[in-house]
């Protein structure tokens, strides 16, 4: 099958959306990564996404919509999400609801909820009244690899597998949206992600909790809150190890632990802050963004892992940020991309 990659405009969008009304799938920007869509509502389009990514058939699809008059006729609301897509729809932020029948068990793994959300992207919010579907989407990368920040990732992952990628440059977020349940007692983060823990809990004016798994493996015999969370993510091809402590240690770890991987014939490279290029020169360093700004570590953090790959790297060594605010989803995903190896400097 030929990919074709297109400019969003009136055509575009239109054959976009044709599409999707014909079962096919189609890679779209969103202000967190990339997404690969299929109408909601048809089983085998929806089949297709999990082939065309190689995903387990039970990890669940977060499904998107433009309108709120939409969930009716997929969820029952409960009362305390209502503050909350007040406050952060459109934008970064998944909320759990009980499914209606009209929802298929494809999309939610057998689930009885459903992960619905509002991307504030023009071009998804485009897409989606312009094929007025409710479109499952996940992450536009294949199961395993970090999720796509821009239309070169998909194409990577997708070229012969899907008809269209909609080219909306780079993503703002960088990082997948949160994952908050709202159906299992105490509202819980799945997901860290665009929409922080501090800024649920000033709306909802209480505790949030945060899955186990969110920063340590989960136990051989735990049970995932999330499915998604069960399996190898974000991971280069690399080794990838944390380093951790204070920072004058680490910074003078990381050249250590640089130099023994290279004698022994490794290919080897640092993931550090923008403000420590000069002092790893020797250590083939690469820049994750500013230690102040957790939020463009976020945006970077996806290209730089797909990044080792391109340059066949063995052992990454990375400096860590602290897991408050950004940080948290930051940390998230480093740690997954690690499979947790920390290293205490
Ligand atoms: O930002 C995003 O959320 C992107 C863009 C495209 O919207 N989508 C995305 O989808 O990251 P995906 O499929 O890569 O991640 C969905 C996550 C998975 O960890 C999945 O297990 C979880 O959401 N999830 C979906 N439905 C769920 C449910 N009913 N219960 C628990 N977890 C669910
Ligand atoms: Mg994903």
């Amino acid at each position: 099958m030929e990919t074709k990659v297109m400019i969003p405009d009136q055509a575009s969008l239109s054959l976009a959306a044709s599409l999707l009304k014909d079962g096919r799938l189609v890679a779209f920007p969103t202000e967190t990564v990339y997404g690969l869509g299929a109408n909601a509502l048809d089983r085998n389009a929806v089949l297709s996404v999990f082939a065309a990514k190689g995903r387990p058939a039970d990890n669940p699809l977060i499904v998107h919509i433009y309108d709120r008059a939409q969930l009716p006729d997929l969820c029952t609301v409960q009362e305390k999400a209502v503050p909350l897509m007040d406050s952060f729809w459109p934008g970064p932020l998944t909320i759990l609801f009980e499914k209606s029948e009209k929802v298929p068990d494809e999309v939610t793994a057998g689930l009885s909820t459903v992960a619905i959300r509002m991307p504030s992207h023009p071009v998804a919010i485009d897409l989606l009244k312009v094929s007025g579907l409710p479109v499952a989407a996940p992450s536009a990368n294949s199961s395993g690899r970090p999720s796509p920040t821009t239309a070169s990732h998909v194409f990577e992952d997708m070229n012969g597998k899907i008809p269209l990628i909609l080219d909306g440059g780079s993503c703002e977020v960088g990082l997948e949206s949160t994952v908050l349940d709202l159906c299992h007692g105490q509202p819980t983060i799945l997901r860290p992600g665009g929409i922080t823990k501090e800024m649920l809990e000033s709306v909802l004016h209480e505790n949030i909790m945060l899955a186990g798994s969110v920063l340590r493996p989960l136990a051989p015999d735990e049970k995932a809150l999330s499915p998604g969370m069960r399996y190898k993510h974000y991971a280069p091809r690399a080794s990838v190890t944390l380093v951790d402590g204070a920072e004058s240690d680490v910074l003078a770890l990381l050249p250590r632990l640089y130099e023994h991987e290279i004698a022994h014939g490794q290919k080897a490279c640092v993931l550090c802050f923008t403000e420590h290029l000069p002092l790893l020169q020797n250590c083939d360093p690469h820049a994750l963004g500013s230690k102040a700004s957790p939020e463009e570590v976020a945006r970077r953090l996806f290209s730089a892992l797909r990044m080792l790959d391109e340059e066949g790297m063995d052992s990454v060594f990375s400096e860590v940020l602290p897991p408050e605010g950004m940080g948290l989803a930051v940390m998230n995903r480093l740690g997954r991309a690690a499979a947790f190896r920390i290293v205490h400097a």
